[in-house]
């Protein structure tokens, strides 16, 4: 993990942790992306090899977004569903980044959270409802639709649409509350922590733009993303987020603490788990989902005989291919 060279006058994350013990700065803004919960099992969207549009070529989407695409999700819903089953979040349990997050709220540090993921996560770590916002809505309380694998249709009033969770689609407008809160919550901030996120998808990408320039801004990321680095008072904590953050809460004497609060917010969504009778030990890769979906759709879609046969030939080689690994 690399930090921003110090220079004297440029800011790092010493002195801004210096600045957070004499009270200067207590009010700290955050926004999240997919990055924060890798380490949770759920891989992110846009690495190269890691990330979830990589992996779904077998689909033969139009874009990599397609699946989130509402437009699309309307008359091609199996993708996002796959998509869904392998990704659902009461397979993951909270990363000490998440930890990271409650701690800075039990210490009376954390102004707001703006999250562009949809598990949940922030919440199971102990963070309360009134401090995040998840822009992108949350499939946390979805199970049954998503588990079975199947696309649910609604059936009110006869209507036969598909069942959609309460995420936010791409050609979809945001929570109502989001502009105001961001125009409050960047006014009062004493500092922007920006974890994981490849800063790609608006409006939540110019939200580091929009901040005052007088505040400091943070990043925890892999890679330098957005217009990070062109303020002189950036920091930029370049690595592993649950790294970057151990760091942060070891120069605020809080390590020790935050390996409490993650072990307790593990514990807790385990003893859920345990209260739902959760076994999901069983749970498809994202893989096995993908090829399933691949499958109906191509049913769905009536392809020739002769095309279907190759289709099956292929998944019967690619399941083959992932049984094989499996069994290693
Ligand atoms: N540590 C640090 N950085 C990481 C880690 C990690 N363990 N894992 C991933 N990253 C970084 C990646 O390098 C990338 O810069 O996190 C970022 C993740 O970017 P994306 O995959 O694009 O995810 P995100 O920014 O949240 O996507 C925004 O796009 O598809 C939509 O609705 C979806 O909310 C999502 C939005």
């Amino acid at each position: 993990m690399s930090t921003t060279p110090s220079s004297p006058d440029k800011p790092t994350l010493s002195t801004i942790t210096a600045s957070i013990h004499r009270g200067a700065i207590k009010n700290i803004v955050v926004l999240v992306g997919a990055g924060l919960s890798t380490s949770s099992g759920l891989p992110d969207f846009r690495s190269p090899d890691t990330g979830l549009y990589a992996k779904l070529s077998a689909l033969a989407l139009p874009y990599p977004e397609a699946p989130f695409h509402i437009s699309y999700f309307n008359h091609t819903p199996e993708p996002f569903y796959a998509i869904a089953r392998a990704r659902h979040p009461m397979n993951a349990k909270p990363a000490v980044g998440h930890a990271f997050l409650a701690l800075l709220e039990r210490r009376g540090m954390l102004g707001y959270i703006f999250s562009q993921n949809v598990d949940g996560l922030e919440r199971d770590a102990g963070v309360s409802e009134e401090k995040v916002l998840n822009v992108h809505g949350s499939w946390k309380d979805q199970h049954c639709a998503i588990l079975s694998g199947t696309v649910p249709i609604c059936l009110k009033d006869g209507c036969g649409g598909n069942v959609k969770p309460d995420i936010v689609m791409f050609g979809e407008s945001l929570p109502g509350e989001f502009a105001g809160k961001e125009e409050e919550m960047l006014s009062q901030a004493d500092l922007l922590l920006v974890v994981g996120t490849s800063l790609k998808v608006a409006p939540l990408s110019e939200m580091p733009r929009k901040l005052p320039t007088h505040v400091p801004r943070v990043l925890v990321n892999r890679e330098i993303v957005g217009d990070f680095g062109s303020r002189e008072n950036d920091v930029l904590v370049l690595g592993d987020c649950d790294d970057g953050l151990r760091e942060f809460a070891r120069k605020l004497g809080l390590e020790e603490e935050l390996e409490i609060v993650w072990k307790d917010a593990v514990k807790r969504k385990e003893a859920e788990l345990e209260r739902d009778n959760w076994d999901d030990g069983n749970a498809p890769t994202l893989e096995e989902c993908v090829a399933s979906a691949a499958e109906k759709m191509n049913m769905r879609m009536g392809v020739s005989e002769g095309h279907r046969r190759m289709l099956q030939g292929h998944l019967a080689d690619k399941m083959a291919g992932i049984m094989a690994k499996r069994a290693q």
